[in-house]
């Protein structure tokens, strides 16, 4: 199904505050981007946010979420979120967090497992480095009952640089 028939849904997290290589952000790099997205594609988006406010400083935040991926939580979002039947395409928007998906991210997944049978999946992320083929083989893994597609990642610092990147993206699919 072309990306014009199907119904999308952009599901993402993201972080303001502090933030690697970019300062105080108001807006996290990933949320900016999701944003360009739903500009483009004018369909319904989703901000998990966490139950759990976070450490404040950078610090603090990486070693908070770090032992959130040793412990293999699964932190809970305020977001009431019935279903995600309606949709065939989900674009799944996460910065990398320690080589993973946001430990949030896979709370959703657990949540929606069954709900995912057969749909698309698009991998979207924000990185310093790591780049999206990590995560990506992360959501395959995960999400062995949907098509996950080939994702768009971008330096999380080049976020508003990349508009046109991400528009020749969108228009390939
Ligand atoms: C806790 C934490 C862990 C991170 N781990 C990685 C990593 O493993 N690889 C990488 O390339 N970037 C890593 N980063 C950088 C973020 O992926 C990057 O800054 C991203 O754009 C942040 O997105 P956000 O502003 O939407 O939260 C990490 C950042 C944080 C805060």
């Amino acid at each position: 199904m072309s990306l014009k028939k199907s119904k999308s849904l952009i599901v993402f997290y993201s972080k303001p505050g502090e933030n690697f290589c970019i300062g105080n952000v108001e807006d996290g790099n990933t949320k900016r981007l999701a944003c360009m997205i739903q500009k483009e594609l004018q369909c319904d988006m989703i901000e998990l946010l966490p139950v759990e406010s976070y450490p404040e400083g950078l610090d603090d935040f990486v070693e908070y979420a770090l032992n959130q991926k040793e412990k293999n939580e699964r932190p809970k979002y305020k977001n009431k979120i019935d279903s995600i039947e309606d949709y065939d395409t989900i674009f799944f928007a996460h910065p990398v967090y320690h080589s993973d998906i946001p430990m949030i991210m896979h709370t959703f997944i657990d949540n929606f497992s069954s709900e995912f049978e057969g749909k698309i999946v698009y991998p979207v992320c924000t990185h310093e480095g790591s780049g999206g083929n990590i995560t990506s083989n992360i959501l395959k893994r995960r999400l062995k009952k949907s098509i996950v597609k080939k994702g768009f990642s971008v330096y999380g610092q080049d976020v508003d640089l990349s508009k046109k990147k991400l528009q020749d993206w969108l228009k390939s699919l």
